[in-house]
């Protein structure tokens, strides 16, 4: 049911309208910049309701598409609805919708896979070109006209300042009591006016709760009263959790030699089973105090602020399963002043990474012998999802962790190969490797050290003698022995497993 109280501003409304009325105003050929970041506070009526209108024109032989722009994936009603009927002509920053991903690899559609802390600012450029419309969920609005946000704000601050036009659905299934969670900082600027962020704890506010909006703007308003859609998690199996020993371990051997301190420094960690794992791992390791600054707070990071393990969290947006959404739906009081949600050119800026020295952990595709690690291309070609926040953080983190199965597809294919099909993150900023089998610390190692110790302590027993022997080769025959490579052999795993289905 939804709830008209929530728009509180008697002029907004006679805005309020149905989400086909709302998807009217949206034209071919345009631009839309949708709310959403990892299937949490994503506009969930507009889009159908223009995938349906987009799927009518198209049976009448109009043409139709529209680039779609957000904060980073979205939901089955977003990107899903679209992509189906063929509505998306270019999509930005991020993806992880199946039938998206299948367009791009296709070549059907035009995808910009781009860090999510520059969004903000190159939209800002605008060589992007323009924004037309603003598609932004929200919780309420308040008297004054000004905006409580969703479950992510994400890109939301930009999109409602630089769009033409701006629609809102108000989701009164969000819980009233995000509002006050949310720091929308309005300091920033393009060079040569931009100042330092002020931001110098994770747990620091220097913005306000609410998002602005110009209301003569605002074309439409729609009600709902829907759930964000996060897949739930696939439980960790016994190769995360030997992932996450190896990182608990290392955390501990850090605060050891004094490197680290107790309570650790922000962590910052990615989505998925694994990351999930580790965060399980931290319940039962011996700190105490953490902090977390990072782009999504995930079912892991609930348990351990529910503990007090967790001190306090910033993120742009949560990234539940459907239970730990409703747990949290249910229990919004409990973690209103433990969690603070920003705009993600703050959550992922790189002098704010850099200044609070984060503890940055994320997944891998594959990782080469010298450490190099690519994030998103298959077999160098085929995107799986993007770079999403890991170069933001892989970067300028105090310490940047990559961590993988040492195998996919059934043993198939080895997560460590003699060189990446695509490089996303340069050996330079990957300092730790972990698979199942043993961490690799890799700081202070030349390229041969780390060929090294990548083989050794990281790679698939299967695939670790050919590694092995692929760099004794490449010792001896190649063209320079700063890093040895044999080039013509180097990318043959890839090209061995397109043709037959295997690595080995
Ligand atoms: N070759 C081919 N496919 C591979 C592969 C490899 N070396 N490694 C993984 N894959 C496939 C898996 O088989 C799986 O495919 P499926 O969905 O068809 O089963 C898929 O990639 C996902 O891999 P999975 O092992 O389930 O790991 P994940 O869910 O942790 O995802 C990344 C790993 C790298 C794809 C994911 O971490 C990612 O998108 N990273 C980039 C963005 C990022 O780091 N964001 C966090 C920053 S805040």
């Amino acid at each position: 049911m939804t709830d008209s109280n929530r728009i509180a501003c008697n002029r907004l409304r006679s805005k309020v309208m149905s989400a086909d009325d709302a998807a009217r105003f949206i034209e071919s050929g345009t631009t839309v910049g949708m709310s959403g970041f990892t299937g949490s506070g994503y506009p969930k009526a507009v889009p159908v309701a223009l995938a349906t209108r987009i799927d009518a024109e198209h049976d009448a032989g109009r043409p139709f598409r529209v680039r779609v722009w957000t904060g980073a994936s979205t939901g089955p009603e977003l990107d899903g609805a679209l992509a189906k009927v063929d509505a998306i002509e270019f999509r930005l920053p991020y993806n992880s919708d199946p039938t998206v991903r299948d367009k791009i690899n296709r070549g059907q559609m035009e995808y910009f896979d781009m860090h999510l802390s520059q969004v903000a600012p190159v939209a800002w450029q605008g060589f992007l070109g323009p924004l037309d419309t603003a598609v932004v969920e929200i919780t309420a609005i308040r008297p004054d006209g000004s905006l409580v946000p969703s479950t992510s704000v994400g890109n939301n601050k930009t999109w409602l300042e630089r769009a033409s036009k701006v629609i809102l659905e108000v989701n009164s299934w969000q819980n009233a009591a995000l509002e006050g969670m949310h720091d929308i900082y309005y300091g920033t600027a393009l060079p040569p006016h931009r100042s330092p962020i002020p931001l110098i704890r994770p747990d620091g506010r220097i913005g306000q709760p609410t998002l602005r909006v110009d209301p003569d703007k605002i074309v439409a308003i729609v009600e709902t009263h829907a759930p964000d859609r996060n897949l739930p998690f696939s439980q960790p199996d016994e190769v995360a959790y030997a992932i996450a020993g190896h990182i608990i371990e290392f955390l501990q051997h850090e605060v050891k030699k004094g490197r680290l301190p107790h309570e650790l420094l922000p962590l910052q960690s990615g989505v998925g089973n694994i990351p999930n794992a580790v965060l399980k791992g931290l319940l039962d390791a011996p700190f105490e105090n953490m902090t977390s600054y990072t782009e999504v707070v995930q079912d892991g990071m609930l348990d351990l602020l529910e503990t007090g393990k967790l001190r306090m969290a910033s993120a742009t947006a949560f990234s539940l399963s459907p239970d730990a959404a409703e747990k949290l739906n249910a229990n919004l009081e409990r973690f209103r002043n433990k969690i603070i949600l920003r705009p993600q050119e703050i959550s992922n800026h790189p002098e704010v990474i850099r200044r609070l020295g984060c503890i940055a952990m994320n997944g891998l595709i594959e990782a080469d012998i010298y450490g190099n690690v690519n994030s998103t291309h298959v077999m160098g070609s085929r995107i799986q999802n993007g770079i999403g926040g890991s170069g933001d953080f892989a970067r300028n983190a105090y310490v940047s962790i990559f961590m993988t199965p040492s195998t996919a597809k059934g043993g198939k294919i080895s997560a460590i190969v003699p060189q990446c099909s695509h490089v996303d993150h340069i050996n330079q900023d990957v300092q730790v490797i972990v698979t199942e089998y043993g961490l690799a610390d890799l700081r202070g190692l030349s390229p041969k050290q780390r060929a090294e110790t990548i083989i050794a302590k990281c790679a698939h027993p299967d695939y670790r003698p050919a590694l092995a022997d692929y760099f004794k080769r490449a010792r001896e025959h190649s063209y320079g022995q700063h890093a040895p490579a044999l080039l013509t052999e180097s990318l043959s795993w890839h090209q061995r497993f397109i043709e037959t289905g295997s690595m080995k």
